[in-house]
């Protein structure tokens, strides 16, 4: 969309409401978005966010098996919990509607009898499993049975967990129901199709014409590789009790697949948010001035860029303008995963440190922070507690508080509590290069933030404080103070550098608290409070102003806007999460049904041979091995190759002791540019595997062979 749009809608994931969710959860799907929203408000532009919980589906009765209850008390449970986490780290939602909400039991069957009226879907009838004893169709979930891939005994119809391989129920062997334990018989159903196959001219052109240049190249390379895999029809209904109920009188026992409906409560939600607030939800679906953008994390993107797309242009409603999906946070060196128990929950984050004495909203805009500076926009990234207190510390108490709070201190101290006047005719080039910044600092966190770039965003704001802190370090006005005439008061000349100085930091505070009001809203708000300013003045078109405060006016004393994350607090969760896996691994948390192939990585998109080929991957046999000094995680090793011996820092410390490293082949990378790590320079890098408790192993030749022998 080139010209201004007229209207937002944003949406985020409607999360699953079977459990906690986890911070790479909301790194993903909601704080992008809400920073987005957030500025997009400041804009005064008008737009609705638009989010809820997701409430079909298998994952829902099955939950409700594991806790011994209902499906019914499952989303009451969890509706209220994830609502209010959201709540507690400042997510701004106009609505967080669900989907059992009957507008959205309505809205969806309207959707489908009108695709389904027009044509649109196709009927079939096939053979699936059914449980005799329980008396119904098994959905993919509750039928288990051996991988034909690997063997695994206990693969799912859907997915094997053990290798990764998505199956079919027909393709696994001695399938058994997970209801009854008995296996199951085949018996004839009626489902309703979508074809996507008969739109994959209009989904070509539409993504990989009209959007080749706007959406993010992850999210471009999954769609292509799944029109290129060519697109069949994806059933629409399913045999299930737990759902929206197909609206057809042949179709008893059936509901509507959750992927058919969760989507679709973006729209119901936005007509409940319209009926809350005298509006008219129309125009958000129907106009082509509105601009619609999901924020999904990556394993939502087919359904958000090819599925909804699809129905949504069927239907006469807008399609999105764009789809930013983000790639996954991973969690001190491994997976975030529920069922192993290693992941960080946002209430478990709420209840250690927003919660707490010394906590607050302060505390949510810390997180907020951090994970807006690892934000896995184009790759996986990694959450560590370390990482997480060094952000504070050092940038956001560091840089960000100390500027603040130098400013506030220096204005009590050296211009009465009062903002100075600046005086132009003594303003030199250090006072014009920082009032030069300050005016350009909003086009760029602006850009950045348009094109969904919310880490630069962010890093373009703390650069500005950073700034500012070298502009008060090199006009020093607590030296200025030093020069006193006869009577002990500070010379007129030199009064004249203080104020211009504090004047322009004052001034800069001021922008400050606007720019990082999408990021950190609770720290924006602090700061007006200090400055003694209303809401209004963190418009987002008052950023870049040197006129925000006005000369005379008093402010109050400052307030510590963050505090430091203490080491003793970094321990204790790298302790619980370490005391949490082990519990998981003990079987006290071990649940009966594991997470969909959450152990497995998900497959990188495909290579032609010459990209391999690329890769000079040679045996080598570790000579020597020692600790990095104040790493925990690094090893440096001694690789003898044969034609020379390098120096290899590996990440592996906390899995293999030095000792039992040396005189082991290993697959080495040899091709790999140098990388500094420590101040070492690492000259390559070795191959390892996991093990299933997440534990790494050597990938090594299964006979001794000489050093520098090529793997191909
Ligand atoms: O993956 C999930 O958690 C889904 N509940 C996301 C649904 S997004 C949308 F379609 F509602
Ligand atoms: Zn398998």
């Amino acid at each position: 969309m080139n010209k201004q749009p007229k209207r937002y809608l944003i949406t985020s994931a409607l999360p699953y409401a079977n459990g906690y969710k986890h911070i790479g959860h909301l790194a993903g799907a909601y704080i992008p978005a809400d920073i987005y929203v957030r500025y997009l408000r400041a804009q005064k532009r008008d737009v609705v966010y638009i989010c809820g919980s997701d409430e079909h589906g298998t994952a829902i009765p099955i939950q409700a098996t594991k806790e011994g209850t209902t499906p019914q008390a499952i989303i009451d449970k969890y509706h209220e919990i994830i609502k209010q986490n959201f709540a507690d780290l400042s997510i701004s939602f106009d609505i967080y509607d669900r989907t059992s909400n009957p507008i959205h039991h309505e809205t969806t069957q309207e959707f489908f009898t009108y695709l389904n009226d027009r044509g649109e879907l196709e009927v079939k009838e096939t053979e699936q499993y059914y449980d005799e004893e329980a008396q119904t169709f098994l959905a993919d979930r509750y039928i288990k049975g051996t991988c034909p891939n690997c063997g695994f005994e206990s693969a799912y119809g859907d997915q094997c967990e053990r290798c990764g391989k998505a199956l079919s129920p027909d393709e696994l062997i001695n399938p058994v129901s997970t209801l009854s334990g008995k296996p199951p018989v085949k018996r004839r159903t009626k489902h309703w199709y979508l074809p996507l196959n008969k739109h994959e001219a209009w989904l070509r052109n539409w993504i990989l014409n009209e959007h080749q240049n706007d959406w993010k190249t992850n999210v471009l390379g999954q769609c292509k590789s799944w029109i290129d895999g060519g697109l069949q029809p994806r059933a629409v209904t399913r045999d299930l009790d737990w759902g929206v109920k197909v609206p057809l009188p042949d179709a008893k026992g059936k509901v509507l697949y959750v992927w058919f409906d969760a989507p679709i409560g973006y729209i119901s939600a936005t007509k409940q948010w319209a009926l809350n607030n005298g509006k008219d939800w129309e125009p958000y679906w129907k106009d082509k001035d509105t601009k619609l953008v999901h924020f999904v994390g990556k394993d939502n993107i087919v359904f958000h860029c090819i599925i909804f797309p699809v129905m949504l242009h069927l239907h006469g409603y807008i399609v999105p303008d764009n789809i930013p999906a983000n790639e996954f946070m991973n969690l001190e060196g491994d997976k975030m995963s529920t069922s192993r128990n290693w992941k960080l929950d946002m209430q478990d984050y709420i209840d250690d440190f927003i919660k707490k004495e010394n906590g607050g909203p302060q505390l949510a805009d810390a997180l907020r922070y951090y994970l807006t500076t690892i934000l896995p926009e184009t790759k996986d990234s990694e959450f560590t507690w370390k990482g997480f207190q060094d952000a504070v510390n050092g940038e956001l108490v560091a840089i960000f508080g100390n500027f603040i709070n130098r400013t506030f201190v220096l204005m009590h101290k050296l211009t009465h509590g009062k903002v100075p006047k600046f005086h132009n005719d003594i303003a030199d080039d250090k006072d014009k290069a920082m009032i030069e910044e300050i005016k350009k600092a909003k086009t760029t966190v602006e850009t950045f933030l348009e094109e969904y770039k919310f880490r630069d965003a962010l890093f373009a704001v703390i650069d500005l404080a950073r700034s500012g802190n070298k502009y008060m370090q090199e006009k020093e006005p607590w030296i200025k103070a030093k020069q006193v005439d006869a009577n002990g008061k500070v010379t007129e000349e030199a009064q004249a550098l203080i104020d211009n100085c504090l004047h322009v930091c004052l001034q800069l505070s001021a922008n400050l608290a606007i720019l990082i009001n999408p990021f950190l809203p609770n720290t924006a708000k602090k700061m007006l409070h200090m400055m003694k300013v209303v809401e209004k003045m963190l418009d987002w078109e008052n950023a870049g102003s040197l006129k925000l405060l006005s000369v005379g006016y008093s402010l109050r004393a400052p307030e510590l806007l963050f505090r430091k994350i203490e080491d003793a607090e970094v321990q204790y969760q790298v302790d619980k999460l370490k005391k949490g896996l082990e519990a998981s691994a003990n079987g006290k948390q071990q649940t009966a049904v594991e997470e969909t192939a959450s152990n497995f990585e998900e497959l990188k998109s495909e290579i032609v041979y010459d990209d391999f080929a690329k890769l000079d991957l040679r045996i080598g046999t570790i000579t020597a091995a020692e600790k990095v000094e104040k790493a925990d995680k690094l090893l440096k090793l001694q690789v003898d190759l044969g034609f020379e011996t390098r120096t290899i820092v590996s990440g592996i410390a906390q899995h293999f002791s030095p000792e039992s490293l040396v005189n082991k082949q290993v697959i080495v990378v040899v091709n790999l540019a140098p990388r500094k790590m420590r101040g070492i320079e690492s000259q390559g890098m070795i191959l390892t595997a996991e093990q299933p408790d997440g534990k790494l192993i050597l990938v090594n030749p299964d006979a001794a062979t000489f050093n520098g022998s090529t793997v191909r």
